[in-house]
C-alpha cells in the first residue's frame, strides 16, 4: 500500500445571487423562516449557459494551479455529480476534452446523492493506495438550480450552484488516513427526483423530516466509523482520537443538522459542550446546498482562508440521496 494525499484544492461559484429575500417573492416563505430553519441567507445560481461541466472545469484548473502540477500529470479523473444533461456520456469526459487533458485519461462520474464527493475521494484514495495511478483530480460539481422546482418552498429555498475539486497524488508520508462508505438503500423514496410536466430528469422532492433525522446519526456514525473501522473502540478511546481531530468538514445541507450531529457527539461521547461545535466549518450562510461541490468548496474556502492549514487533521463528512453517507478522515 502507498500512501495518498491532498497536494491541492480549487473551487468555483457563480456570480449570481439568490437571496432569502428573492425567494419570498417566489414562494410563500420568509428570512427569518430559512435562516431559522436552514441557517442560509443566500445560494449562487449558475447562469443559463453554465453546467457542471463548465463549472467543474474552473474548480479543477484553479486546484492544478494550486497544487503546481501540469494537467498531464492527471492520470485518472472521477466526477462525483447528480445534475450531468443528458445523464451520459459522462461529465468527466466532457471536462477532459475542454480541459485537454491526456489523451488515454481514465474518466467517470460517481453518482451517489450529495455523497458523492466523498464516494468519489475514495475512489481516487483506493487507485492512489493501491498503486494503480500517481496523480488523480476529484471533483464535486452540481448545478442543483436544474433540478430546483421554484413552486416547492419546502426544497427552494435549500439549494444552489458550485463545484470544487482537489488532486490527490501519491505521497511519502501518510495523508489521507482512510474512508468510510455507507448506504440506506431502503429508503431511497425519501429524496429522489419526479417528473413535473415533461422533458428533464424532473425536480427534487423529498421527505425533509426524515431526511434531516437520517442525516444527523449518519454523519456521527460515519464520523465514529472513520476514527474506529473495526468499532472496537471504548468511549474513552474513541473521546481521545476524536480530541486529535483539527476540524470537520460537513456536507452543508442544514446548519441546523450540522449543529445537532455535534450535540450528538458531544453526547455520546461526553465531551464538554461546544467542543464538537467549534470543529464544525460552516458555509452554508452565503452558499446553500450545493450538493457534491459543498466539501470540497469548504475544504478550498477554509485552506484558502486559513481556518485550517497544512499537518491538521480533518473528517469530509456527508449523506445525501440514495440514501447514502460517508467520510473521509484526512492529514492536510
Ligand atoms: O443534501 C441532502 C438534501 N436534503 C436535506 O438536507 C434536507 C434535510 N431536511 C431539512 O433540512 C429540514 O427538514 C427542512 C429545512 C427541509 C425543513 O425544516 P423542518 O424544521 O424539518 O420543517 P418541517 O418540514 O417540519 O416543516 C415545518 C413547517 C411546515 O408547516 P406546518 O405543516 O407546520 O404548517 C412546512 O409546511 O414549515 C413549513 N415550511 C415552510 N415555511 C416557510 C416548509 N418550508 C417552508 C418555507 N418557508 N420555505
Amino acid at each position: 500500500m502507498y500512501h495518498a494525499g491532498i497536494i491541492g484544492t480549487g473551487s468555483y461559484i457563480p456570480e449570481r445571487i439568490l437571496t432569502n429575500h428573492h425567494l419570498k417573492e417566489m414562494v410563500d416563505t420568509s428570512d427569518k423562516w430559512i435562516v431559522e430553519r436552514t441557517g442560509i441567507r443566500e445560494r449562487r445560481i449558475a447562469a443559463e449557459d453554465e453546467t457542471n461541466v463548465t463549472m467543474g472545469v474552473k474548480a479543477l484548473e484553479r486546484a492544478i494551479e494550486n497544487s503546481g502540477i501540469h494537467r498531464e500529470d492527471i492520470e485518472s479523473l472521477v466526477v462525483g455529480t447528480n445534475t450531468t444533461e443528458p445523464v451520459w456520456p459522462s461529465a468527466g469526459g466532457h471536462m477532459a476534452n475542454i480541459m485537454g487533458l491526456r489523451k488515454d485519461l481514465p474518466f467517470f462520474d460517481v453518482q451517489a446523492g450529495c455523497t458523492g464527493f466523498n464516494f468519489a475521494f475514495s475512489i481516487g484514495e483506493m487507485f492512489i493506495k493501491g498503486g494503480q495511478y500517481r496523480t488523480v483530480a476529484v471533483v464535486g460539481t452540481d448545478k442543483l438550480s436544474a433540478i430546483t422546482d421554484y413552486e416547492d418552498r419546502n426544497t427552494c429555498v435549500l439549494f444552489g450552484d458550485g463545484a470544487g475539486a482537489v488532486i490527490l497524488k501519491r505521497t511519502p508520508h501518510e495523508g489521507i488516513v482512510r474512508s468510510h462508505l455507507g448506504g440506506n438503500a431502503k429508503s431511497r423514496d425519501l429524496l429522489l427526483l419526479l417528473k413535473k410536466g415533461g422533458a428533464g430528469n424532473g425536480y427534487i422532492w423529498m421527505e425533509g423530516r426524515k431526511v434531516y433525522t437520517f442525516a444527523r446519526r449518519a454523519m456521527v456514525e460515519s464520523c465514529f466509523r472513520v476514527l474506529d473501522p473495526s468499532g472496537t473502540a471504548g468511549k474513552k478511546e474513541l473521546r481521545a482520537l476524536f480530541e486529535q481531530v483539527t476540524k470537520i468538514i460537513p456536507h452543508q445541507a442544514n446548519a441546523r443538522i450540522i449543529m445537532g450531529a455535534a450535540e450528538e457527539l458531544e453526547t455520546r461521547l461526553e465531551l464538554p459542550p461546544g467542543e464538537a461545535k467549534n470543529k464544525m466549518i460552516v458555509t452554508i450562510e452565503q452558499y446553500g446546498n450545493n450538493s457534491t461541490a459543498s466539501i470540497p468548496l469548504a475544504l478550498d474556502i477554509s485552506l484558502r482562508t486559513g481556518k485550517i492549514k497544512k499537518g491538521d487533521l480533518v473528517i469530509m463528512v456527508g449523506f445525501g440521496a440514495g440514501l447514502t453517507y460517508a467520510a473521509n478522515l484526512v492529514r492536510l
